[in-house]
């Protein structure tokens, strides 16, 4: 396409989706169903890349996150964000009208209550209707530009709507993430072993905070603007006309604010939404009660902190007691055991509580909480409860204290508690808490590498009982995969071919797959030459692999914690009787004729690259090192030598030049 009408398609494609994320997101009714919008979205990405100066700033484009920035740019507020006073009694709340009142001496005043979104507050600059900046909040007078991160938010207008815009027109607002988001991405987290979120506002700020606006953009953040500090250049007197005025203008406005006469209809609003904050799919910690005409704003005035004119009304963090039945002891599915309140069913904030986290042994016994405690459970963040204290000075003598189980309540094998951490762990791979996450790893494509085995089918199979372990995999027949859903004759063909073919795999690639904390694929690499057979490394013991270079204390522990379990060792001889491969390949120059010998590379080489030429030492059985030392064998000289070479003479070590290793390697 020639760019005059590319150019053309270009304007019209951003006018509509434009006007239908206005629809969707702004106004909660969408007009066109969800495939034909991604087809419009998709021909504007087309055309773009064809022509990528067509990409302007109001693109909707670039929503779906720019390139990476090293860091952000500090931001000066033209008007400092203040902070605001909080309350947290409605006879604070009643001072608060009275000074106001004393103030005004005699004037009359409204109010609009809106409610108190808990998110982060951001500031974002438009200029002739396009946003041009959108920065944090920061000290109140400097904060950063997260522009990027902040074009990412599908509620927030790149572009405004309707005529008579100022030329330049600043707004403020809450970033936030819903409850159902929250919960979906720190579920995914600790799938992945990642830290969790304490609670969605952590995560909203985390998330604008990212240098790489594409993770931004996978976070689904969300937004209610509230206001600006020029509310006299979009020719409102008041509050409540503003709220109206920006929503019109294309911004995502909560609908849940009221214009209240007087304390009693504050108060009133107030209390409703207390009792009905947990209907919001959003997190709300209070009310802003805000004088609502901007001229008395301005005669109240500000003190050095914060405006006169509104306050924070924070609701109590709801609170109830209730009786601790028991401590149950919950399995992860990567084997962290976590204590577990067992509570009589308590209602907080519109749901009922039943359990709650105790998070760990430590935790338990910092608070002294014991079964059969009264004790007061809040709900952090609205959201995941908590239990926060025990009323000691009402026990009877017949609480009982807790202990961690010395056996796994999942599958009886030993628990144990590694060196420097918290947790207490079970570390057997076929406990069936844990078997189908260590069944995802084991097939995994850096692993086992079997193909068509994924997170829905392993569901399946461990449901139905067909899989219990790993090993289990081994001896799955067509048969077996006929009643599955989704499963062809076909791909139950291919699925028993690809555990077969995963029979051949490496060495390095089985000890990676087992899931031995600590251990990466490199680790295990160095593990598998340096063992060369599964049973020699299980009968290592942890001084043993110590000496190896690249293994610390830590993943020596861990090495030998793992085969001392005897439901591991019995899994491997299965995975043995099943054909698996446990052993190096001979061949390929496979040896140990370098076992034990470490090489230093420095300088350039010129027939291979630094990772080829560490592959072929390791490929020897020898060890591949970054620094020299007494213990260095080699020190292989390239082009360019750097101190590593001046090293190496004075500590009398050997070196090579590429062709005598080239020689050596044969
Ligand atoms: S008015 C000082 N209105 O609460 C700026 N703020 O605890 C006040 N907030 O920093 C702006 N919902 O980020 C206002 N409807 C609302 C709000 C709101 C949440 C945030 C804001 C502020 C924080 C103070």
């Amino acid at each position: 396409m020639k760019k005059a009408p590319a150019a053309r398609e270009v304007e019209k494609l951003k006018e509509l989706i434009r006007r239908h994320d206005y629809k969707y997101y702004v106004l909660n009714s969408p007009e066109i169903p969800d495939d034909e919008y991604d087809r419009l979205f998709h021909r504007l990405v087309e055309l773009e890349r064809e022509y990528p100066e067509l990409a302007t700033p109001d693109s909707p484009t670039r929503r779906l996150g720019d390139r990476p920035l090293e860091r952000f740019k500090p931001y000066r507020h033209e008007v400092p964000m203040l902070s605001m006073d909080n309350t947290y009694s409605e006879k604070d709340l009643e001072e608060f009208v009275r000074r106001n009142r004393r103030i005004l001496a005699g004037d009359s005043f409204e109010f609009t209550v809106e409610l108190k979104i808990d998110g982060v507050a951001v500031a974002l600059l438009y200029e002739d209707g396009i946003l041009v900046t959108g920065a944090t909040r920061g000290d109140g007078s400097v904060g950063d530009d997260i522009t990027p991160n902040l074009r990412t938010v599908r509620s927030l207008p790149l572009r405004l709507e309707g005529k008579g815009l100022p030329p330049r027109l600043e707004v403020r607002g809450e970033v936030y993430i819903d409850k159902k988001s929250f919960e979906l991405i720190n579920a995914d987290r600790e799938e992945k072993g990642e830290p969790l979120y304490a609670n969605p506002r952590n995560l909203a700020a985390g998330s604008l905070k990212q240098l790489d606006p594409k993770i931004t953009a996978s976070r689904r953040l969300n937004c209610w603007i509230y206001s600006t500090p020029y509310p006299e250049r979009l020719g409102c007197s008041g509050q409540h006309q503003l709220l109206g005025r920006l929503r019109a203008i294309g911004f995502r406005v909560n609908p849940h604010y009221r214009r209240c006469s007087g304390l009693d209809e504050v108060i009133a609003f107030s209390r409703e939404w207390q009792d009905r904050k947990s209907e919001l799919d959003y997190v709300v910690d209070g009310m802003v009660v805000k004088v609502d005409s901007f001229d008395l704003q301005r005669r109240l005035g500000q003190t050095s902190r914060a405006p006169r004119w509104q306050i924070a009304y924070k609701f109590p963090a709801e609170r109830r007691t209730t009786r601790l039945r028991d401590i149950v002891v919950q399995v992860g599915r990567l084997g962290k055991l976590t204590p577990v309140a067992v509570l009589d069913p308590v209602e907080i904030s519109g749901t009922v509580v039943r359990r709650a986290s105790l998070h760990n042994l430590d935790e338990v016994e910092r608070k002294d909480i014991r079964v059969g405690d009264e004790v007061l459970v809040e709900k952090a963040g609205e959201i995941i409860p908590q239990v926060v204290s025990a009323a000691k000075e009402k026990r009877t003598g017949k609480e009982k204290k807790f202990t961690m189980p010395s056996k796994c309540p999942s599958c009886s094998g030993p628990v144990i508690r590694p060196e420097g951490e918290v947790a207490h762990r079970c570390e057997n791979i076929s406990c069936p808490a844990q078997v189908k996450e260590r069944l995802r790893h084991f097939a995994s494509r850096r692993a086992m590498d079997i193909e068509g085995l994924g997170p829905k089918l392993i569901e399946q199979l461990v449901n139905k009982g067909l899989v219990a372990t790993v090993a289990d995999l081994f001896s799955l027949k067509k048969e077996d995969l006929a009643g599955l859903e989704r499963m062809a004759d076909k791909s139950a063909e291919n699925l028993v071919s690809a555990v077969g073919e995963a029979k051949e795999r490496p060495l390095d690639r089985l000890i990676f797959a087992l899931g031995i904390r600590h251990v990466g694929s490199t680790a295990a690499r160095t593990l598998a030459v340096r063992f060369g057979d599964i049973e020699r490394l299980a009968a290592a013991s942890a001084p043993e692999l110590e000496k190896i270079n690249e293994i610390g204390p830590i993943m020596a522990a861990s090495v030998e914690r793992f085969f001392q379990n005897r439901k591991n060792r019995e899994l491997i001889d299965r995975l043995k009787k099943a054909g698996v491969k446990t052993r190096r390949d001979e061949g390929a120059g496979a040896g140990d004729e370098l076992a034990g010998r470490t090489f230093v590379f420095t300088g350039a080489l010129e027939g291979f690259t630094r990772p080829e030429a560490e592959e072929l030492v390791l490929a020897r059985g020898g060890r591949p090192s970054s620094s020299v030392s007494r213990k260095t064998d080699f020190v292989v000289a390239g082009d360019n030598p750097g101190s590593k070479l001046e090293k190496a003479r004075s500590l009398g070590v050997k070196i090579l030049s590429e062709s005598e290793f080239r020689k050596m390697m044969g």
